[in-house]
Parts: structure tokens; sequence; C-alpha cells
């Protein structure tokens, strides 16, 4: 767990370097759905690749019959409730820290912006996908996608698959 965060500062970091692959982004997303992802902050764009990338990947190794299609959108638009407000690395590691020391009750706080986009972003993001005509499948991932995070998840649905690799990521 505490690699992980390493691990995931690193990313953020090496994102500032980077340049995001338009052309793999356009695969899966149509010209509004990129205009919405490119208002994420750069270190979520390249989270949200990771996790579109190793998605497809799980879906041939466990030879898995899913829309590739539908489950890479999914993949790139889960987090885009955090287009909303960008947390810096300072804020989120405050957070991260808060949260663990107060075993979640942080998430009371959400009043307050940066605690509200940690903890909420899912919800966020679903009311802003939710007036356009999205599948449900898809609506379920970037509302559910923390749901369950202690429970074993089965792999039947996309919402396990993007949430599996969501935390690797
Ligand atoms: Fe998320
Ligand atoms: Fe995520």
């Amino acid at each position: 767990m505490k690699f992980y965060r390493v691990k995931q500062f690193i990313w953020a970091i090496e994102a500032s370097f980077k340049k995001i692959d338009d052309s793999y982004i356009s695969i899966y997303l149509n010209k509004n759905e990129i205009d919405m992802f490119n208002k994420l902050k750069k270190s979520d764009k390249y989270h949200c690749i990771r996790v579109c990338r190793d998605s497809l990947d799980l879906l041939k190794e466990r030879n898995i019959n899913m829309d590739e299609y539908l489950v890479g959108k999914a993949a790139l638009l889960h987090d885009i409730g955090k287009a909303e407000y960008h947390l810096n690395l300072i804020e989120k590691a405050i957070i991260v820290l808060l949260d663990k020391f107060t075993k979640g009750k942080l998430r009371k706080y959400d009043n307050i912006k940066q605690i509200n986009i940690y903890y909420n972003h899912p919800r966020v993001g679903y009311e802003m996908l939710k007036i356009h005509n999205y599948d449900k499948e898809l609506l379920d991932v970037v509302r559910y996608h923390h749901k369950d995070k202690n429970e074993e998840l089965k792999i039947d649905k996309i919402v396990d698959i993007i949430s599996i690799c969501d935390n690797k990521n």
C-alpha cells in the first residue's frame, strides 16, 4: 500500500513531462468526450490511460467477451468527475494521510471542495455524464468504481474489470 502511494506520486511527477497520446484516446472517445477528458489534470489523464490499457489487456488475458470499445471508453472516463476540481499533489497527499488517520471519517467534511472531489468524484462524474445518453454500464463504472473495494471482485461486469485495474494504477 505504501509502495503503491509512492509509485502514484512518481507517476504524477513523470506525467508532467510526457505528452498525451491523442491518437490512442481518439480510438475510444468522440470529440465531446475528448474535450471533457482534456479538462482532467495531466496525471489523471495518464492514470485513465493506464487503466484503459490494463483493462483491455485483462480482457485478452482472461478471454473475457466484452465490448472492447465500451470498456476503453468507460476506463478513460471513469474519473471524469475529477475534472471539476484539480487536486494538487500536496492537497492529495494531505487528504490521503488524513483519510488514513481518521479511518475515513474525513469524508464528513465534504463541504470542503478538495475533500468533496477526493471522495465524491464518482458521483460528480456520474452527474456530468448522465445528462448525455450513455449506456447504463458506462454510467455504473463512473458511479461505482470505488464501491466494494474490499470485497472480492467478480469479473462479469465492466465496472469489475475497471475497478481491478483502477486499484493497480
Ligand atoms: Fe476514481
Ligand atoms: Fe481511477
